[in-house]
């Protein structure tokens, strides 16, 4: 009889990757993916640790499936990712939740097909199977992508940078670099099939290579992504401030295909808090890289990341925060609250700030950024982009949603055909987190 699997990512796109891979698999045993949890035979969670509402989000989840798993004798529920490294917190879910099935890590998550077999075969106990660090790549495992005109390919894995407020580092281990004639195999075969656009995934892109033998480092690779006939646009995410040299930005000036855009998390704006981050680069450093970026890069969007009320943070330090906002003029960005994590120094901290205090600056923070979030994309009104269309609008049937190169999220009417090809689109209309437009034959400004 025909199997039906619920499949739900949180976090970054490394689970969305692992995601991807574990659908796949499943897809080669027959399995079918279903929408609707009430129907599937497996539900599997694919979960983030990086803050307190990450965790929770899990919780509430696990919380309104006992009835389902009650009800359903042979449902399998899976929860892997990132929280089962934690060993504190995985013994917790084990208690709380007796009724999960299978429980795997980030570098297990190949393994689960074997495990379902295994639970199958052994119906009872719960089955757990985690590595802390492991040195495998699970090269050559099938994927099933989300789209067919744009692809995820991860170029490394773990991270080795321990800020001092992150978990990643304990969950993902250290990192490993894959090999370049796979990575560029894989996006040639994906060109072959039709694929416009890759992002290069890994904590730290700008680090490729450091941990393999040799000089052959991020640039390289991607001036070898560059000359793959077919694919249009190179995106990459995220760069580290403290790995973004001289040679990747001059690249970038002379790239026809890396797109307008970079992910540069700065996460304060105080260089007392950076060091205490443990970042390795000041407010100054920062600001001289994106500088030498507007420099040399035509539009280039610049977005970034936001820690508020990190322990010791005076008013003084989120001021400082504040003025970068203002001198950087960033095109987007993500902002969080601190949130403590296990293992990490930061958590350890006894200054840790006020919640109402974090709150008031977070919402401070919000206020500075989204004028300028506005201003930015108001310079696009009347402007032509190139847009890569993804998918039909969430809230208009008769809309296309895509993507311009500075990564603007672009919404105009047009047919459903139009799905994975790159169009030109007329700016007409800017909020704070889109821009509007119509179809247009006039050439793009970018
Ligand atoms: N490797 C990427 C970031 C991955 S995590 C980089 O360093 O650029 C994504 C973001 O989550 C981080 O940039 C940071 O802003 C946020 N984050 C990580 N740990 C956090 C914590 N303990 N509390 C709040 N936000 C956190
Ligand atoms: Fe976390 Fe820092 Fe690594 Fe990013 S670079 S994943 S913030 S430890
Ligand atoms: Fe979360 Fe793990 Fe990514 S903790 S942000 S899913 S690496």
């Amino acid at each position: 009889m025909e199997k039906n699997f619920y499949i739900e990512t949180f976090g970054c796109q490394m689970n969305e990757y692992d995601s991807e891979k574990i659908s796949g698999m499943l897809k080669n045993l027959d399995y079918k993916e279903t929408e609707d949890i009430k129907s599937a035979d497996l539900i599997i969670y694919n979960t983030c640790l990086i803050r307190k509402n990450a965790e929770n989000k899990l919780y509430g989840k696990l919380g309104a499936l006992k009835k389902l798993k009650s009800e359903k004798d042979d449902l399998i529920l899976a929860v892997g990712g990132c929280i089962p490294q934690n060993d504190e917190i995985r013994n917790y879910i084990l208690e709380k939740y007796p009724f999960i099935d299978i429980i795997f890590g980030t570098n297990t998550f190949y393994r689960l097909p074997e495990m379902i077999s295994k639970h199958l075969n052994n119906n009872n106990d719960v089955l757990v199977e985690l590595e802390k660090n492991s040195s495998s790549l699970n090269e050559n495992l099938p994927t099933i992508r989300k789209y067919d005109h744009k692809a995820l390919i991860n170029i490394m894995y773990g991270c080795n940078n321990f800020c001092s407020y992150c978990v990643v580092p304990h969950t993902r281990g250290r990192e490993r670099s894959r090999d370049s004639e796979d990575i560029l195999t894989e996006i040639k075969l994906l060109a072959s099939q039709g694929f416009k656009e890759v992002t290069l995934l890994g904590q730290n892109v700008n680090s490729y290579g450091n941990d393999i033998e040799g000089d052959y480092k991020f640039t390289q690779l991607l001036e070898e992504v560059e000359d793959i006939d077919g694919i249009e646009r190179i995106r990459y995410v995220s760069s580290h401030p403290k790995d973004v040299g001289d040679d990747f930005i001059d690249f970038l000036s002379r790239s026809k295909k890396v797109c307008n855009h970079i992910h540069l998390p700065i996460q304060s704006g105080s260089s007392k808090v950076l060091k205490e981050m443990n970042r390795k680069y000041s407010k100054e450093d920062y600001l001289l890289i994106i500088e030498k970026l507007k420099k040399s890069v035509p539009n280039i969007s610049i977005s970034t990341d936001f820690i508020v009320g990190f322990p010791g943070e005076t008013e003084e330090d989120f001021e400082e925060t504040l003025e970068v906002c203002r001198e950087a003029e960033f095109d987007a960005a993500f902002t969080f609250i601190y949130s403590i994590r296990p293992d990490t120094p930061a958590g350890k901290r006894e200054d840790q700030i006020d919640d109402k205090i974090k709150h008031e600056r977070f919402n401070k923070l919000l206020e500075t950024l989204y004028p300028t979030f506005y201003e930015k994309n108001l310079a696009y009104k009347g402007k032509v982009v190139k847009v890569l269309v993804d998918e039909v609008s969430k809230s208009k049937d008769d809309y296309l949603t895509g993507r311009s190169a500075s990564n603007r999220i672009v919404h105009f009417k047009g047919n459903k055909d139009l799905i994975g090809k790159i169009v030109n689109v007329k700016i007409t209309n800017v909020k704070t987190w889109f821009l509007e437009g119509v179809l247009t034959e006039e050439d793009a400004y970018e």
